[in-house]
């Protein structure tokens, strides 16, 4: 079994975590305050998910007091400044992190302004603690397709400037009730202008979601994808064409996508040679880390040094990020001794 400090000392790498789920309370608290927003108190107990919520709604409504202070240019700079700290504190030498900017412009602010502050905290982060960063831009599930395609524009525009670190498009929000159907012509336009996808899918619905993910949405990747292994044939053609399933084992027993950490199918897949990564999906929501992941997964799996690697191969491989710089941080993870 691995102790947290070894896990820590190891690189890795996160391809799922979303920002608004990662503001600190005490940063919430800070802002808050600054801002004259009236927050619920104890504020833990509104921005921390117990260990099993009711659904993956009820996960979800720990957003509302994060998102309710994420609304200025200073705030979302903070907290993705915060989080690169984070990751540097957890060993994560490759971060790629999510929001819906659309969820940001209650006070004004454009979605290019949001982009803009969340790429200065990173690049700030990134500096200061030597992290590669990205960010991925979600569409969300409820809303109109029009607004989805919008964040797609959006997307493509950055990342065709270069200068904001946007990676990559996202479909998230609660998908046992909204299909991605929908969503369908962001995702073409994100296909088009070659901007990697990746989609919330085998979370809160089953297989048929990841189908949808797949072959309706263009997905290259999987937001959890853990009801992937209900279906066999769905699981071979995971397998077959190396999609990779971004799997965050404590959110998915909190959100019921898996029974408990026991019941949990990352070991299964790993086990199959099918494509897995580690990853938090919130370090506020779900009270966690990288590293304590990695360390659940030891104590329930028996996972060791080879599986962090192997599981960080992965998630460098299938990055949306820099060819290159992936490249080089994966020459580092293969020179780790096991
Ligand atoms: N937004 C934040 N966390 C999410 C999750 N686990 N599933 C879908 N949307 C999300
Ligand atoms: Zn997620």
């Amino acid at each position: 079994m691995m102790d947290l400090e070894t896990i820590r000392a190891l690189p890795k790498a996160e391809l799922h975590v979303h920002l608004d789920t990662c503001v600190r309370v005490e940063t919430a608290r800070e802002l808050a305050r600054k801002y004259e927003i009236d927050l619920p108190e104890p504020l833990e107990i509104f921005m921390i998910a117990p260990p099993r919520c009711a659904d993956l709604a009820d996960f979800l409504r720990r957003v509302d007091p994060q998102l309710a202070v994420l609304q200025t240019e200073e705030a979302l700079e903070r907290v993705a400044y915060e989080l690169v700290e984070s990751w540097a504190h957890d060993g994560v030498v490759y971060g790629e992190v999510r929001y819906a900017p659309q969820l940001c412009t209650r006070e004004g602010l454009s979605m290019d302004a949001v982009v803009e502050a969340v790429a200065r905290g990173l690049k700030a982060g990134a500096a200061d603690f030597g992290v590669t960063v990205g960010q991925i831009l979600c569409c969300l599930r409820h809303e109109p397709p029009d607004l989805s395609e919008e964040v797609a524009r959006l997307a493509i525009r950055h990342r065709d400037r270069g200068e904001t670190l946007v990676i990559g498009l996202d479909l998230a929000a609660d998908e046992a009730r909204y299909p991605g159907a929908p969503h369908r012509k962001a995702f073409e336009l994100a296909r088009e202008a070659d901007l990697p996808r990746t989609v919330h899918a085998g979370e809160a619905a089953g297989p048929e979601s990841v189908r949808e993910a797949l072959d309706v949405l263009g997905a290259m990747r999987i937001g959890h994808g853990v009801r992937t292994v209900e279906d066999p044939d769905l699981l071979a053609r995971v397998h077959r064409e190396g999609v990779l399933l971004e799997m965050c084992p404590t959110s998915n027993v909190q959100t019921r996508a898996a029974e408990s950490l026991e019941a949990h199918p990352i070991d299964y897949c790993y086990r199959l040679g099918v494509k897995v990564s580690v990853s938090t999906d919130s370090r506020t929501i779900t009270p966690t880390t990288v590293s304590r992941e990695y360390a659940l997964l030891s104590r329930q799996f028996g996972w060791g040094v080879e599986h962090v690697r192997t599981t960080t191969r992965y998630a460098l491989e299938s990055g949306f990020g820099d060819a290159e710089a992936r490249r080089a941080l994966l020459d580092r993870v293969m020179q780790v001794v096991v």
